[in-house]
């Protein structure tokens, strides 16, 4: 699946992915060790068993990939990992990895035991991922020096270490790239309670004072993603500290929210937007993503991966072969009645007449 967000709707507020204005704030609120690690259980207590295992044999731990949508807590999973492991983290990306000679030279730098971080890394160069194979199974590279018939081969022995990837596209990574992961960790969007607990924890580091009705307000309307979590606390704390005393009561955090269009269920104003245009304008679909985007004035691949995917998961607009169609719960979000054939949920719209004249704008 698709996570990466494109332009256009990079400045909202709860868009899951990394916005400058996070700052140095990010780092800070970063949970430190697999304990302090909130939520994700299953991938805690995996990962929890291959470093014990390794740190019992006194071996490095087997390369370890972890995939999910933006904010979840992928890099700072990989943080701890060096951290439990007690080991230095060397952190790079797939794109600055643009050809082998810059894998070449982030190898050979590490010591016995490092970690490898390499952030994005389904979008590493060919050359690059072809050498990180044989870096990964045999901990050594072969450096081609020269050009042409004159070229020569030198293997250069690497430290053993331990890669963690991190992807937020896991179907877009090579077969044998994936296959020389011991471990792969798949991150899930967080549960309500396990966000309320990491707004609380936010909060006591930054030192605000929370209500926990608060608390769980802004963690019901953060996509199950602590990035967004953390973020609209900051806001938060913006509106209680200038309009308010500085606490944050439920009345103080839904105020602020409202101030920042996130609405109860966290969708900004172009999430609404476009439900707006498919109800009303449409009359619930179906209808295709490009004429939706036209009616909300914005690209279609904005529509179709930043807001769309919310908006699917959150089962307010389902994928048909016919286009996109809004269900009940989309109507009454928007406080609208849904009409009587949807009553029996998004399914039953399928069997509906397609309005032919929007099919001309459709992929
Ligand atoms: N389990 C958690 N407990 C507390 N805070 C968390 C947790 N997971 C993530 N966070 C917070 O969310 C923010 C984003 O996390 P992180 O940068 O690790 O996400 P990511 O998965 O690497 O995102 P991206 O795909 O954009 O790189 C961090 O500031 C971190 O403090
Ligand atoms: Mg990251």
């Amino acid at each position: 699946m698709d996570y990466d967000d494109s332009p256009g709707a990079e400045d909202s507020p709860v868009s899951a992915g990394y916005l400058p204005s996070d700052g140095d704030i990010e780092t800070g609120l970063r949970p430190t060790d697999l304990a302090g690690f909130i939520g994700q259980p299953r991938v805690r207590e995996q990962l929890s068993l291959v470093l014990r295992g390794a740190r019992a044999r006194g071996g490095t731990p087997d390369h370890i990939l972890l995939s999910g949508p933006p904010g979840l807590g992928k890099t700072s999973l990989a943080m701890i990992i060096a951290g439990e492991l007690g080991t230095a983290l060397r952190i790079t990306s797939g794109p600055a990895l643009e050809r082998a000679g810059d894998l070449a030279a982030m190898l050979s730098n590490l010591v016995a035991g490092d970690v490898l971080f390499i952030d994005e890394i389904h979008r590493m160069a060919r050359p690059a991922e072809e050498m990180l194979y044989l870096a990964m199974e045999d901990f050594r590279v072969d450096v081609v020096v020269g050009k042409g018939p004159g070229a020569t081969s030198i293997p250069l022995e690497i430290a053993p270490f331990t890669l963690v990837g991190a992807t937020t596209r896991s179907g877009a990574l090579t077969g044998p790239l994936r296959d020389r992961f011991g471990f792969t960790g798949h991150m899930d969007f967080y549960e309500p309670d396990e966000l309320l607990l990491i707004v609380q924890r936010s909060a006591q580091i930054l030192g605000v004072d929370i209500d926990p009705d608060a608390a769980a307000e802004i963690a019901g309307r953060s996509r199950g993603t602590p990035r967004i979590a953390n973020r609209l606390l900051r806001r938060v704390r913006d509106y209680a500290e200038v309009r308010a005393d500085g606490w944050v009561t439920l009345a103080v955090a839904r105020a602020a929210l409202e101030v920042y269009d996130v609405d109860a269920l966290g969708l900004d104003r172009l999430d609404r937007a476009v439900l707006s245009a498919l109800v009303r304008g449409f009359g619930g679909g179906p209808v295709g993503v490009s004429t939706l985007a036209v009616a909300v004035g914005e690209e279609s691949t904005t529509v179709e991966e930043v807001c769309e995917p919310f908006l699917v998961r959150a089962g307010m607009v389902a994928r048909t072969p016919r286009g996109r169609v809004a269900t009940a719960a989309a109507w009454s979000h928007l406080g609208l009645t849904p009409p009587p054939d949807l009553a029996f949920g998004a399914l039953e719209v399928r069997g509906r007449e397609p309005q032919p004249t929007l099919d001309l704008f459709d992929r």
